[in-house]
């Protein structure tokens, strides 16, 4: 174990040699800044002013050039080598509810919902403990590990996972197509989630494989009796995706799933809304107001979007909850 200290001191904490020093203070239940854990958002930067680390993804995009040249390091892609003392460059924005742990999960149940997207249902040995809306890390040995967010409620010890297999994905593309029994898994990690007190309403915005922690977090307000109004904006290039979205959600009076095919070609029969969910939200969305909002998908969707909602509708930044899918 390492001894890893910030240089303002609000950080002490230890490391072993074979966790990355975001987890390793998650797991000593300090707020260290953070959003994706995978090397994307850049939240996590830091200084290393002594020590030594092992830089596991040295050309990550959530570093700019300008910023390695200044040695900048992420603190979610850095592996401590000795004792450290570090400079922490952001704030942190919240402490995780639940410190994140290292568990394995058999695989129980694996169906396809479209011919790029597919269901994993996981058994673990333990309770799966989270908020909905968080996400864990699967690791596939020689391969890497990558987030991937809860779908369900929290349901004892199963987990389900909706993934999307990019072309040419090492990961996604291996959970696909190849026999796996068991998983590896670290969780949970991420501060978008549910939360409810003076809201008139739940607004849910997803894209593409982001449809899976808007599947727990809706579902689990359904199931808890959630009386205002739920609307679940959907968007995805394919009409299948969009035609299994409506039956993953529990139904309920007060849940509207607004789906969105986002390019219609000639050979698709298709009555619903078409383009970007940003030009559509508006149109079945009155008020902006006392909502809660949840965004889930591509950077560039959620930038869109949170452009409507914060400076064209003038939605406080506390109302918008986001995870950007690196
Ligand atoms: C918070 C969060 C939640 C997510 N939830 C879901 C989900 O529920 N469902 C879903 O389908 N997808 C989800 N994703 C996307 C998912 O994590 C993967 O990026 C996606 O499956 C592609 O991985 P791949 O290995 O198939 O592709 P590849 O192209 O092989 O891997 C690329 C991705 O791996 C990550 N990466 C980490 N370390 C390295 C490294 N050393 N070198 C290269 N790449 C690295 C990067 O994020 C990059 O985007 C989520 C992403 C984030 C950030
Ligand atoms: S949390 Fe490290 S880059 Fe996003």
């Amino acid at each position: 174990m390492f001894k890893i200290q910030s240089d303002d001191q609000l950080l002490q904490f230890e490391s072993a040699s074979d966790d990355t020093l975001l987890s390793a203070a998650l797991r000593a239940e300090l707020a260290f800044p953070y959003e994706c854990n995978s090397g994307g958002c850049g939240a996590c930067k830091i200084e290393v002013l002594e020590g030594e680390v092992n830089n596991l993804w040295p050309d990550a995009p959530g570093l700019s050039d300008r910023e390695r040249r200044k040695g900048r390091l992420l603190a979610c892609q850095c592996k401590a080598q000795s004792d450290l003392r570090i400079k922490v460059i952001n704030r942190a924005e919240g402490r995780a509810l639940y410190p994140p742990a290292r568990f394995s999960a058999r695989v129980v149940g694996k169906r396809f919902l479209s011919e790029e997207m597919f269901e994993l249902q996981l058994e673990a040995e333990q309770e799966v403990i989270f908020s909905p809306g968080q996400y864990f890390m699967v690791e596939l040995p020689e391969l890497g590990a990558r987030a991937y967010s809860a779908a369900n409620p929290v349901d004892g010890n199963r987990l389900t996972l909706i993934i999307k297999a990019v072309p040419g994905g090492k990961v996604s593309c291996a959970l696909a197509h190849d026999r796996v029994e068991t998983l590896q898994l670290d969780g949970p990690y991420g501060l978008s989630v549910l939360t409810t007190a003076d809201e008139q309403q739940s607004v849910f915005i997803a894209g593409g494989s982001g449809i899976a922690p808007m599947l727990s977090m809706a579902n689990t307000l359904i199931s808890e009796g959630y009386e205002h109004p739920i609307k679940v904006f959907y968007g995805s290039r394919l009409k299948a995706e969009l035609e299994m979205a409506e039956s993953l959600f529990l139904s309920a009076d007060n849940l509207k799933l607004i789906n969105v095919l986002s390019n219609l070609d000639h050979n698709t029969r298709w009555q619903g809304k078409t383009g970007y969910l940003h030009d559509v939200i508006p149109i079945y969305l009155e008020c902006f107001q006392n909502t809660e909002f949840y965004l889930c998908g591509p950077p560039p969707m959620i930038s869109a979007v949170q452009k409507l909602l914060m400076i064209e509708n003038g939605v406080p930044f506390e109302s918008i909850h986001f995870d950007r899918f690196f």
